[in-house]
């Protein structure tokens, strides 16, 4: 008899298909697809579980390269390999977390040797399987720090990027960035306060955690849910109360702190989390930009759910280092999350630290200071401008905003976190906050400095 995936996965599906489903997903993310764009395309049955298991063994790379190194001489195909690399994340998951969540050893071996004797192309490696399988259980035994060490893969250029800004630090988030990322929601303050969320949770009897700041920010509308949920299992997620996001991208907004009738610019939106939390914060006149339209179509989805599709908000699809959108008046204020690495949100994209190069930082840093400098113009005086990125990278953070201080000779910076690294309740964010000094302000300065 074969082995039904377990909770989350609980939908009839063989442990098998699914370890030879979330294979064949590595294989897709290993010849340079993303995790999103494989999956989304993904029609095979059962996509939570595959997704679940691909997730994991993409956590786990590192450990099975270890493996394969150590203990096969010849390199698999990569279709056995796919197969080994999921049992490998399993028997890891298996040393690391409660084990009444967890596949015993035994039918992870089981299932992985069916999973290869179900293709043609993996049958000929049943034996090789089930013998290396035993060796890898053998080693994680004999070396109990290992799962903890070789998890997360990542390239030498990152960690070199790592160690450079953050001597002491880097093997922390390094740590931290290969765990499972915590499930965040933020309450639709249109509906609820986070007190009467929190009874409808208690209702449901579902355990939450209260998350009162980050980085010194209040984070009003924030809880973590403490053991994950599918989104349908959410109280009212459906009905638009309630979202997923991260509580260290939720500061954004209460460092922009949006007042009614404010004129405000999104200018990198999709898929609009940010968007929404501004909508859900006062009644503002928005407009949500971003270059890709496939992306925008995200925006409008969660606008629907969210109850807010009939708020005074334009998307558009543009370029944000052009002018061709903008219709000449200035913003009030202006939310840039620009376009950027991504190192900051490894935990949920576990596959960034397999799709980026080396100079992808440096042309993003190019890319980032086109879009400042086209909108800097765009900003009334007066008018303030958060810079945002989900990278914990300097050259895609304070390197930026000393450019911009630099660059913009009418910029002054004020008081927000600058770069937040990766912690229990939030991923890695940079932040920067400038007001651009009206005429004035300026005169006064250079009456000073002559
Ligand atoms: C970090 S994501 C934004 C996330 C979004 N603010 C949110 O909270 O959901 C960056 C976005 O910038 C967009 N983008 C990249 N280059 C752009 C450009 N030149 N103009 C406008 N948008 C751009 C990308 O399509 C992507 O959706």
């Amino acid at each position: 008899m074969s082995t039904k995936l377990s909770e989350p996965n609980q939908r009839g599906l063989a442990l098998a298909d699914g370890i030879v489903g979330a294979g064949h997903v590595l294989q897709e993310v290993l010849s340079g697809k993303s995790l999103t764009q494989v999956l989304e395309k993904w029609n095979g049955p059962n996509k939570p579980a595959v997704q679940s298991l691909a997730y994991d063994t993409i956590r786990f790379w590192a450990l099975t390269q270890h493996f394969i190194e150590q203990l096969i001489p010849k390199r698999p195909t990569e279709e056995v390999e796919g197969i080994l690399a999921v049992a490998v994340a399993l028997l890891a998951n298996n040393k690391m977390h409660s084990k009444n969540n967890q596949y015993p050893i035994h039918t992870i071996v089981n299932e992985a040797v069916k999973a290869a004797a179900n293709n043609s192309k993996t049958k000929f490696a049943q034996g090789f399987m089930n013998a290396v399988l035993r060796k890898i259980i053998h080693a994680l035994d004999e070396d109990e720090t290992l799962v903890k060490k070789k998890t997360l893969f990542f390239p030498q250029w990152w960690l070199k990027n790592l160690r450079r800004d953050y001597p002491s630090q880097w093997e922390l988030i390094c740590a931290e960035q290969s765990k499972r990322p915590p499930q965040i929601i933020r309450v639709n303050q249109r509906s609820y306060t986070k007190t009467q969320y929190c009874d409808l949770l208690n209702q449901a009897k579902i355990e939450y955690r209260q998350i009162e700041s980050i980085a010194g920010i209040a984070t009003d509308d924030a809880l973590e849910i403490i053991n994950p949920l599918p989104v349908k299992d959410i109280p009212e997620f459906n009905l638009g109360k309630v979202s997923i996001q991260d509580a260290g991208a939720q500061i954004a907004v209460k460092l922009l702190a949006p007042q009614a009738g404010e004129k405000i610019l999104d200018a990198c939106a999709a898929p609009g989390g940010k968007t929404a939390h501004l909508l859900e914060s006062a009644d503002i006149d928005l407009l949500s930009l971003d270059i890709d339209p496939e992306r925008i179509k995200k925006i409008n989805q969660d606008l629907t759910r969210l109850n807010l599709s009939a708020s005074r908000v334009r998307i558009v699809c543009g370029d944000a280092s052009k002018d061709n959108w903008w219709d000449q008046k200035s913003f009030d204020k202006i939310l840039l999350d620009l376009p950027c690495s991504a190192s900051g949100i490894v935990r949920r994209h576990p596959d960034i630290t397999l799709l980026r190069r080396k100079t992808d930082v440096l042309e993003l840093q190019a890319r980032q200071r086109a879009i400042i400098d086209n909108v800097w113009k765009m900003l009334r005086p007066g008018g303030t401008i958060l810079l945002v990125t989900c990278s914990i990278f300097a050259q895609e953070g304070e390197e930026q905003a000393k450019w911009l201080e630099a660059q913009m000779n009418n910029a002054l910076r004020l008081e927000s976190p600058g770069q937040i690294i990766p912690g229990p309740m939030n991923d890695g964010f940079f932040y920067a906050l400038f007001e651009k000094k009206n005429a004035i302000q300026r005169t006064a300065q250079n009456a000073v400095s002559i």
